[in-house]
Formats: C-alpha cells, sequence, structure tokens
C-alpha cells in the first residue's frame, strides 16, 4: 500500500485554521516575553532593594509580580496549552516533525517553566516575609530560570523557519537543527522586544503608584528600558533578516503589503513616542492610558511580526521539509525522511491519502465535485480557504467565469509541477487534476452553495445507482431461487 502519513484536514472556515493558531499564539508572545522581561527586571529591582535597603522598589516587585500571576500567567499557562492543540490539529506533521526534533528540549523548557511558575508565587508571596538577600536570590533564579525557557524555545521557532545548520539535513542531530545564525538574531530580537512589553505593560503598574517622585523615577526607569530596548530590538530585526533564507525574502518582497515596512515603522515610532512622554510626564500614565498602549503594541506590533513571520516560511511549515498541506516534500537523510512526493506520484493524492473516502479513491464521473473538494481540503485550505471569507480565499484568485480547461492547464502545468516559489509542489494524477479543475470553478462561479448542490447531485445519483444495483441482485436472486 503507497499510504503517506496524512491526518484528517482541520478546516475552519470564517478565518482558516492559519488564523486561529496565529490568534492564539500572538497572545501567547505577549503574555509569555512579558513574564520573562519583568522577571529579569525583578531580578534587578531587588538586588538594588537589597543593597540601597529600599522598601518601595520592593512593593513595586510585589505589585507587578502580582499583576503578572493574575493576567500573563492565566493567559500564558491557557494559550500555551491552546498553541499545541490548535497546531497538532492544524499542523500535525509540522508539530511532528518539531517533536521528532525537540522532544528532550521541550521537557527541559518545562522543567525551567516549573521553576518560574513557583519563582513568580514566592515572589509575591514572600515579600516582606523573607529577608532581602534572599529574595533577591530567589528573584535571580526566578530570572534566570524564566530566561532559560526562552532560550530553549527560540532554537525550536527558528528551526520552523530553517534548521540551524544545513548539514542538519545530511548529518542531523539536534544540535546541528538547534542553532544556526537565524536562532541568534531571533533570540536577539525577541529578548530585546520583551524588554520593550515589559516596559509597556510596567505602566499599568506604575499607574497605580501614590507617591508622585518614586512615581516618576520608575517611569524613567522603565522609559529608558522601554527606549533602549525598541531601538536593540529593531537593529536586531534588521540582522535577522539577513539570517533567513534568500526564498523567505523573495516572498517577503513580494508577498507581504506594501503598507508592512511603513506599519512597522510607525509602531516602532509610536512606541518610542510613548516612553518618552511618559518619562517626561509620570502623572499622564494612568491605569487607560497604559493598557491602551498595551493592547496597541499587541495588535499593532505582535500580530503583523508573528503573521510575517509564518508568511515568509511558505510554502513550508517547518524545517524546510514540511509543506505548510503536511506533504513531507523533501528527503532528510540525517533524520531517514523520505519525500513524500514521488508517491504521490506514482499513486495520486487520491490513493495516498489514508483518509480518502472508499468512494472517492479513483475519480469518475459520479465523483467528480466531491473528489475535487477533497482534494482542494488536503491541498490547499491550509493557506487558502475555499469559502468567501478566511485566508486568501481562493476565488480571489481565478478571474471571474474562468473556463475548466484554464483551471486545469494551470493546475497540470504550475501546480503539480511545484513551478510557485511560495507554493508546494503538489502532484496530481491527470483525472485528480480535472477534478480538482472541476470544482474550482464552479467554487468560483457558484461559490459554496452551487459546490454544495453539485456534491448533493452526486450523493443522490451514487445512492440512486445502488438502490437500482439491489434492485437487481434481488431480482437476480429470486430469480435464481425460482431456477429461472
Ligand atoms: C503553502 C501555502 C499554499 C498552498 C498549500 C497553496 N497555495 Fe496557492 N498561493 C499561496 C500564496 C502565498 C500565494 C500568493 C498569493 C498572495 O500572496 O496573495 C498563492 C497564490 C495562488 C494563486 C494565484 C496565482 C499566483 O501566481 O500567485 C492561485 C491560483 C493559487 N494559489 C491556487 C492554489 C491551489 C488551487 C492550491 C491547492 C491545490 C494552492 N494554491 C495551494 C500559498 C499556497
Amino acid at each position: 500500500m503507497d499510504l503517506i502519513s496524512l491526518y484528517p484536514t482541520w478546516y475552519e472556515p470564517t478565518v482558516g485554521s492559519g488564523w486561529v493558531v496565529a490568534l492564539i499564539a500572538t497572545f501567547h508572545v505577549l503574555a509569555s516575553h512579558t513574564s520573562v522581561g519583568a522577571a529579569m527586571l525583578f531580578a534587578y529591582l531587588s538586588h538594588k532593594a537589597y543593597r540601597e535597603d529600599r522598601e518601595d522598589l520592593l512593593d513595586f516587585v510585589k505589585k507587578y509580580g502580582l499583576f503578572l500571576l493574575v493576567f500573563t500567567y492565566v493567559a500564558g499557562s491557557i494559550t500555551g496549552p491552546g498553541i499545541w492543540y490548535s497546531t497538532t490539529v492544524a499542523s500535525p506533521n509540522g508539530i511532528g516533525a518539531l517533536i521528532h526534533s525537540f522532544v528532550w528540549k521541550w521537557a527541559t523548557e518545562w522543567v525551567f517553566f516549573v521553576i518560574e511558575v513557583v519563582g513568580v508565587y514566592m515572589i509575591v508571596y514572600l515579600v516582606g516575609r523573607v529577608d532581602k538577600r534572599t529574595h533577591m536570590k530567589i528573584s535571580v533564579i526566578f530570572g534566570m530560570a524564566s530566561l532559560a525557557t526562552m532560550l530553549i524555545i527560540v532554537g525550536i521557532l527558528s528551526f520552523m523557519m530553517v534548521p540551524g545548520k544545513e548539514q542538519w539535513f545530511a548529518d542531523g542531530g539536534y544540535l546541528n537543527g538547534f542553532y544556526g545564525t537565524n536562532t541568534f538574531a531571533q533570540l536577539g530580537m525577541r529578548m530585546a522586544f520583551m524588554f520593550t512589553m515589559t516596559a509597556v505593560v510596567g505602566g499599568i503598574v506604575i499607574a497605580g503608584i501614590k507617591d508622585p517622585a518614586f512615581k516618576k523615577e520608575m517611569a524613567r526607569k522603565l522609559g529608558w528600558l522601554g527606549i533602549i530596548s525598541t531601538l536593540i530590538g529593531a537593529s536586531m530585526f534588521q540582522w535577522y533578516l539577513t539570517s533567513v533564507p534568500d526564498q523567505a525574502l523573495l516572498v517577503m518582497e513580494n508577498r507581504l503589503p506594501d503598507y508592512f515596512q511603513s506599519s512597522i515603522m510607525i509602531v516602532l515610532a509610536g512606541t518610542l513616542a510613548y516612553f518618552i512622554i511618559t518619562m517626561l510626564r509620570p502623572q499622564m500614565i494612568v491605569q487607560g492610558f497604559a493598557g491602551a498602549m498595551t493592547i496597541i503594541i499587541l495588535v499593532a506590533g505582535l500580530w503583523p511580526e508573528e503573521t510575517a513571520r509564518e508568511s515568509m516560511r511558505k510554502p513550508w511549515v517547518a524545517g524546510q521539509y514540511v509543506y505548510s498541506n503536511q506533504v513531507i516534500g523533501k528527503d532528510v537523510p540525517g533524520m531517514d525522511i523520505k519525500s513524500q512526493l514521488p508517491t504521490i506520484e506514482k499513486v495520486g493524492i487520491l490513493q495516498a491519502h489514508p483518509f480518502t473516502p472508499d468512494h472517492l479513491k479513483e475519480v469518475n464521473d459520479g465523483n467528480k465535485i466531491q473528489a475535487g473538494e477533497f482534494i482542494a481540503m488536503t491541498y490547499c485550505s491550509n493557506c487558502h480557504s475555499p469559502s468567501e471569507t478566511g485566508i486568501r480565499p481562493l476565488h480571489r484568485y481565478f478571474p471571474e467565469g474562468v473556463s475548466q480547461e484554464r483551471v486545469a492547464q494551470y493546475v497540470k502545468g504550475v501546480l503539480t509541477t511545484g513551478n510557485i516559489a511560495y507554493m508546494p509542489k503538489m502532484p496530481m494524477l491527470d483525472s485528480e487534476a480535472e477534478a480538482l479543475a472541476a470544482y474550482l470553478v464552479l467554487n468560483n462561479d457558484g461559490g459554496q452553495a452551487a459546490v454544495t448542490a453539485a456534491i448533493d447531485t452526486e450523493i443522490e445519483q451514487r445512492e440512486r445507482a445502488l438502490a437500482e444495483q439491489k434492485a437487481q441482485d434481488t431480482v437476480a436472486a429470486v430469480d435464481l431461487q425460482e431456477g429461472k
């Protein structure tokens, strides 16, 4: 049997499965980066509190810690498993690739994460109950454990864009996959921006400080932290761009909206302006303003960054060998992984997919649209929604009234050959390409309603044929019994 490791497709019609993952991940990045940055800030402030014997600094740590505990740790702990659940169904082979390479790295991260969670409780609840020196030690351990979680996860995230070293493809070895220029550039960028987030979210805590002098001091401290980290982060981003594969830059230049670069610049300038204003006029920091800034950074800064990283990876979802549509498109001798393209080329996608319903395994006149829909779901829906809404809706890419011959030509000439850099190579038998073309044209002209109607007709016809067959069989059986 020529079956490959594909799973049922999770299709989310309104926004697309990719966006569900992206939404959860963006919240997670805000929560996790803020906590790691804050952990380092706490270590510094506790150290200063111990050296200069200051209660107010510890009080600030306690308040910020409590805020983290209630918001970012809860949000982080919900969205973390959320990423696992959503990516497992949206991208089972992608997540599988990461697990096969990095399961022990993840296990290690969880150990540090447990220390982090216990640490934040200790920091908040032990203020004033232990001496300042002990509190400082706890803060330092908390800070280092938090940083360790970041160090580990960034290696895995950067592997998604590209394995650390080219050598990994030939030899495997998790360090080869883990460390590369991209890992360090991304680490630098994330660490810088995590301090930016810590400074912005810290504004919410500063807003609650009563003593004007102390409020001013903290606004200055966090303001400088924010300004310096934003500037470093921006330069790290430039470094990061030099470390991604050429193909990713190509996709970025051609496929990201024109306003992308300028909008990032505006967000950076806005963030800097915010810090300067709050340093000059700390009394302006009220909860509403600081809270709004947090949301603006989340929506205008993080979301474009995370979605850009995701688009730039196209057509791959992990390690430059698992396509976004879950097909493994490249040999990786170092991991004993074989490309699935030859199998699909040989038997077709319908035969190769283990979850194709029996009556769709072969295309015929009675199942063309259903088979076409199944192929579109399998091959395209991770990147293109077949419905009117969602991610890159398919109908937008074909002109109105396009002929079936034209679409079939495009499918055979471009999609099955992998001639477009940002789309996977998607082999199909001629009959499958025809079925996909028939479905695409129907979807293009009449939308989902036309597709559903056509599929209903196909099912009806099949049921009628089955019923007729059964009736004939019965007649034959009766004839046989009666000895005719
Ligand atoms: C890995 C993700 C991915 C998959 C899978 C994918 N596409 Fe695309 N496709 C893209 C991207 C990205 C674009 C560029 C469109 C844009 O940026 O607006 C694109 C563009 C297109 C275009 C416009 C032609 C062009 O030259 O830009 C068509 C038509 C198209 N896709 C059809 C399909 C069909 C049909 C399938 C399934 C058989 C499919 N795609 C699978 C990512 C994908």
